[in-house]
């Protein structure tokens, strides 16, 4: 399955537990990092925005096949090649979500998401891709749950 959702919608978190239940998983965003050799930070720094999707875009295709469950960035959808890719994915998609004043709560003053430093700013890039989430998933799962419930109704999906 590919765990996609806004910053702090519980991708990672999910992916962890899902692993315990004995799925293979990958965090994109550590794959990417230990790729690269440099954080997500220093790659925005240096290469800008656009350099991260193409990243982001090899990494998808890389893993794609090799893990039971991908837990994607959150601006995985915002470049149309990946966008694709995943719209032709035959693997489920597993949309995390949860209210905007939840996800700002959880990703206020995190350092390491560059994308996340200013309110307004988050707020205009999850209204611009709420639709993009919605229009990939095969179920959207709200994260305001406590996890156990969540990867519980993740599991009886997929069964
Ligand atoms: C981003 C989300 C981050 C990371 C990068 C950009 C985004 O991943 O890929 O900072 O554009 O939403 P998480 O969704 O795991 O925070």
């Amino acid at each position: 399955m590919i765990l996609i959702g806004f910053m702090g919608s519980g991708k990672s978190t999910i992916a962890k537990r899902l692993h315990n239940n004995d799925f293979s998983y990958i965090d994109m965003d550590h794959w990417i990092e230990s790729n690269a050799q440099q954080s997500i930070p220093d790659i925005f720094n240096a290469h800008g925005e656009t350099h991260f999707r193409e990243l982001e875009y090899h990494a998808l295709k890389e893993t794609h096949d090799s893990y039971d469950c991908i837990a994607t960035g959150g601006g995985i959808v915002t470049y149309t090649p990946s966008f694709d890719f995943l719209k032709s994915t035959k693997k489920p998609i597993v949309w995390l979500d949860a209210p905007i004043d939840k996800l700002l709560h959880r990703i206020s003053g995190d350092t390491n998401r560059p994308l996340a430093q200013n309110r307004q700013d988050i707020i205009a890039r999850y209204e611009s891709r709420h639709e993009q989430y919605k229009s990939l998933a095969d179920i959207r799962i709200d994260t305001r749950k406590p996890v156990d419930d969540c990867v519980k109704e993740i599991l009886e999906f997929l069964k």
